[in-house]
């Protein structure tokens, strides 16, 4: 495979897109906060319309608390989040707005989700979901397996950890360090020409 000159080294794609799996067993390996805290300042960076930045994050890491989140999982799900050494919950703050005037304060924007509050929750799906995808990336950068999983009630989820109704849950990422023995072998892609066309 042929490079262009600025882009990453084969071996970096490789563990970005090539070898990367969304894997749901993991070894015991833990977890650190400062890789939770790099984690977040990598994804941080990716792009949101009006830098947004919908997205929040709840990391669920102590025995406790997964036993709570695994029995509000489905069934087929419940055993990954517990073989997790953390899920992280990825929600979107319903009020994200309130914070434009400091991260863009090129324009009124927080004035602009005020006066047309039907965007407000599209804007926080679209670009929370975006978030989540960087997380993944970023976990993949650091050496991370990421199994996201939108198998869960959201709502009984939101009930227990965002009780004032704030932050709504969007999607679980099981992060640690994969089992590959466990995997099982990937679903094929569709190809270029089924998917896209270049007009
Ligand atoms: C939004 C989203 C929701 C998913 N939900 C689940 C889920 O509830 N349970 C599960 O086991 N896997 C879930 N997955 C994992 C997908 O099945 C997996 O990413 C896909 O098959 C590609 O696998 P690969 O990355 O190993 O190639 C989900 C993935 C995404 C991106």
């Amino acid at each position: 495979m042929t490079l262009q000159n600025d882009a990453i080294d084969w071996r970096s794609i490789e563990q970005l897109f090539i070898n990367a799996r969304s894997a749901h067993d993991f070894t015991d390996e833990p977890v650190t906060d400062t890789v939770l805290h790099q984690l977040y300042e990598y994804a941080k960076l990716g792009p949101t319309g009006f830098n947004t930045q919908p997205g929040r994050y709840l990391f669920v890491r102590t025995e406790e608390v997964r036993q709570k989140l695994a029995a509000r999982c489905s069934s087929s799900n419940t055993q990954k989040v517990l073989s997790a050494p953390v899920t992280l919950i990825v929600a979107y703050d319903s009020h994200f707005h309130q914070f434009l005037p400091t991260q863009f304060p090129a324009f009124d924007a927080k004035g602009f989700f005020e006066k047309t509050p039907a965007l407000i929750e599209p804007t926080a799906l679209t670009n929370a979901t975006l978030q989540a995808a960087y997380m993944i990336f970023a976990a993949r950068a650091l050496g991370l397996t990421a199994g996201p999983m939108s198998g869960f009630d959201n709502e009984r989820v939101d009930t227990l950890f965002f009780p004032d109704g704030r932050w709504k849950s969007l999607l679980l990422i099981n992060l640690g360090y994969a089992d590959a023995s466990r995997l099982a072998p990937r679903g094929p892609r569709l190809e270029f020409a089924e998917v896209a066309q270049i007009l």
